[in-house]
């Protein structure tokens, strides 16, 4: 199917298709039941721009750019600042893919008009089209007042990892009953309140497909089997590109091995450097023909030490 102005985008833009049409929130959530959605995190400009050629729907500036980017433990430490100015960079490159800033621990926990501001950041400074925000009930009067402000929001329940602390590690969600069962009742509440789709992370599979039969938006998993409208990954995880040893989880499937190219690659140029083989006349620069050369300028040992 392709995607027209005047209705929701559903295709996916094949590379080289001259401006192709900006998926919206609302064409998001009109995906569900018509075709499975793609998205991937994404925190560079020349990344994104990769990712959007290739046909991803959503590109999530995720906070998971504290762990695989900035080498941290955990989430908590994200900044607005940082995430806004990635969220520059991403959706400055994006032609086609929604791109959604994730909100960051701690700026939408307080108060509505707090969380409103921090959200508005994301669309005013960042690009974005639409946030995400980690939680439940204990969320809706924020995800309310972001949007009554008019700025769509993505939920997201399950494993939250802003919620690493209180849950006591990063470990699957809802696998006894009482706990699936709120699982599902939260994924309702979120759904009635108007979010535009919902990730579900870390949560068993016939959970995450009862929850998506259940709620008229897509729901999005990680780690939650396939049973969900979409998938989401996160690039690094994707790719590869990952410091030696680091631990992938389960859920992710690898798609390419880009540490071990970058790691032959600078071992290369390392031996090239160390031999003289780099840079060789090509990739070096000649004087104008005739030009005479300033090594007349010092006379031996002058101006040297
Ligand atoms: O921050 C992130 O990358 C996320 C995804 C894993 C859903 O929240």
């Amino acid at each position: 199917m392709t995607e027209k102005a005047t209705g929701p985008a559903t295709g996916a833009a094949s590379p080289g298709t001259p401006s192709p049409i900006r998926l919206t929130a609302p064409a998001i959530r009109a995906l569900k039941g018509r075709r499975k959605i793609a998205a991937l995190t994404a925190y560079d400009a020349p990344t994104a721009a990769l990712l959007d050629a290739a046909g991803v729907d959503l590109l999530l500036v995720g906070d998971s750019i504290e762990m695989v980017v900035y080498g941290a433990a955990d989430t908590l430490g994200a900044t607005l600042e940082r995430m806004v100015a990635h969220a520059r960079a991403v959706s400055g490159s994006a032609k086609r893919a929604l791109v959604v800033g994730d909100l960051p621990y701690l700026t939408y926990h307080t108060t509505p008009e707090e969380a409103v501001r921090n959200a508005a950041r994301f669309v005013v400074e960042g690009g974005c089209r639409a946030v995400k925000l980690e939680g439940g009930s204990q969320r809706l009067p924020m995800i309310k007042a972001i949007l009554a402000a008019e700025i769509p929001v993505m939920g997201h329940l399950g494993l939250t990892p802003q919620s690493v602390n209180a849950l006591g590690g990063f470990k699957v969600q809802g696998r006894r009953a009482t706990e699936a069962r709120r699982l599902l009742d939260e994924a309702k509440k979120l759904a009635d309140a108007g979010v535009f789709a919902l990730v579900l992370e870390c949560v068993p599979a016939e959970l995450a497909a009862r929850i998506t039969e259940a709620i008229p938006i897509p729901t999005i998993g990680i780690g939650a089997g396939a049973g969900c409208d979409g998938q989401v990954l996160v690039l690094h995880d994707l790719v590869g590109l990952a410091a030696p040893g680091a631990r992938v989880p389960r859920f992710v499937r690898r798609y390419a091995e880009v540490g071990a190219v970058i790691r032959d690659a600078a071992a290369a140029y390392v031996a090239d450097v160390r031999s003289g083989a780099f840079p060789s006349e090509a990739e070096s620069f000649a004087a104008e023909p005739g030009e005479a050369l300033p090594v007349a300028l010092y006379a031996a040992g002058e101006g040297r030490r």
